[in-house]
């Protein structure tokens, strides 16, 4: 498939939801949300087509189809080393239903969970929801493990219940290798803590780097760890809403199913979107190489796009479709920023607000660039010469301030 042209604009602007087309005025291009801007892959939709077009649509296991639950174990098992089988694995509607419901397990009111600062909202937003408290543990893309480690020690309390890894990681773009990972989940083993690694990204990196979960890191680590899988970013299944749990602790993993009340039919997952998902990991490997092969091209072009941005600095992502830009050479305020852009350039992005990453996030710019060059090279267009200007009256003003303090 050609990653050439996204999806038909109209169908864009009828569908893309979360900040994207369907929600931006007319003519603005939506650099936001982490969604994929291209049809899903023909193998996908044919699956759906043919199971919709059998016409039997009744209720589907509580935990998930059988086959969905070994598709997931084995495209896992292949592609991030994880030691599981189909009974490990849970069917969620979505990888944020799926960090839901490990927080509504293993969380009660008063407990506290480390997370990393900055990281996607959906982390302090769900363990806030389950009464809990979220630690915030600053990360940057240089922090070494030993510099994580202190840092978690340091924050660590008796109400500390779990830590929770975003790997790889929204915003930083980050795939931390096992040298880095294991001192860290072995840290939190010896406290006795659970670890939530969401690895919904995980089908999105870049070579050389590569993907070894959390729980493939030893026998002792698997055991106290729940990882998160989804489809929405490798795949574009996003409005699927669909996800999985994988845990090889049958009893955690059967708290997690008895408190997400599944059997109960009050939740689950849509069986027509675990018959998309099991396609995409059975039959859609290939497409996903393609994806990826544009991926890092969109990837090197916004760095160097980026690279003429007057003080903007970004470190390279080593998975993900988002760059993290630091901008606050240009403002010390990005939701104004964003404002700015987004009138004067018709671009909208993600301002590095405590809202949508933690203060972490201060002075920095979310671009999702999982769209068509021809977009990207648009949106760079017109945001430059705005940047430009914003860069002049900053690099004025420093010059002003310069003067005032040696008079
Ligand atoms: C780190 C992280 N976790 C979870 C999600 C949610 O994924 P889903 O659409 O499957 O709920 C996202 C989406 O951006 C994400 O970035």
């Amino acid at each position: 498939m050609s990653f050439d042209d996204i999806a038909p604009p109209e169908l864009l602007r009828e569908r893309a939801f979360n900040l994207r087309w369907a929600q931006q005025p007319a003519g603005v291009i939506p650099l936001t949300a982490a969604d994929s801007d291209f049809p899903v892959a023909p193998q996908i939709r044919e699956a759906m087509a043919r199971y919709v077009h059998d016409g039997v649509l009744g209720y589907g296991p509580p935990e998930g189809l059988a086959h969905f639950r070994d598709a997931v174990a084995r495209w896992l098992t292949q592609r991030c080393g994880l030691s599981c089988t189909g009974g490990d694995v849970i069917a969620t509607d979505s990888a944020a239903a799926a960090i839901a419901q490990v927080a509504g397990a293993c969380l009660t009111a008063g407990d506290e969970v480390l997370i990393p600062d900055p990281v996607d909202f959906l982390f302090a937003h769900t363990i806030s929801k389950a009464g809990a408290t979220p630690v915030r543990v600053p990360l940057r893309p240089e922090t070494t493990a030993a510099e994580y480690v202190a840092a978690l020690q340091e924050r660590v309390s008796t109400c500390t219940r779990m830590m929770w890894l975003c790997h790889p990681h929204n915003p930083l773009g980050l795939v931390k290798d096992p040298a880095w990972l294991r001192p860290v989940a072995e840290w939190a083993v010896a406290r006795g803590l659970w670890i939530l690694s969401d690895e919904v990204w995980s089908d999105i990196v870049y070579p050389p780097h590569r993907i070894v979960s959390v729980a493939a890191l030893s026998q002792e680590i698997a055991a106290r760890t729940v990882t998160v899988y989804g489809f929405s970013k490798g795949f574009g299944l996003a409005g699927l809403r669909i996800g999985a749990i994988v845990c090889t602790d049958a009893q955690r993993l059967e708290q997690i199913v008895s408190s997400a009340d599944v059997r109960s039919t009050v939740a689950g997952a849509s069986v027509l979107s675990q018959v998309g998902a099991a396609a995409a990991v059975t039959s859609a490997g290939s497409w996903l190489d393609g994806f990826l092969r544009h991926l890092r091209d969109q990837r090197d072009y916004a760095l160097a796009r980026l690279a003429a941005w007057p003080t903007v600095t970004a470190a390279v992502p080593q998975g993900t479709f988002v760059v993290f830009p630091n901008v606050s050479g240009l403002s010390q305020n990005t939701e104004e920023l964003c404002a700015m852009l987004l009138r004067r350039a018709g671009v909208a992005l993600v301002p590095g607000t405590p809202r949508w990453f933690g203060p972490g996030a201060a002075g920095h710019l979310r671009i999702s660039f999982a769209t068509s060059r021809q977009v990207l090279a648009e949106a760079f267009d017109r945001l430059d010469p705005v940047i430009a200007e914003i860069a002049e009256i900053a690099e004025r003003s420093v010059r002003a301030h310069r003067g005032r303090s040696s008079v």
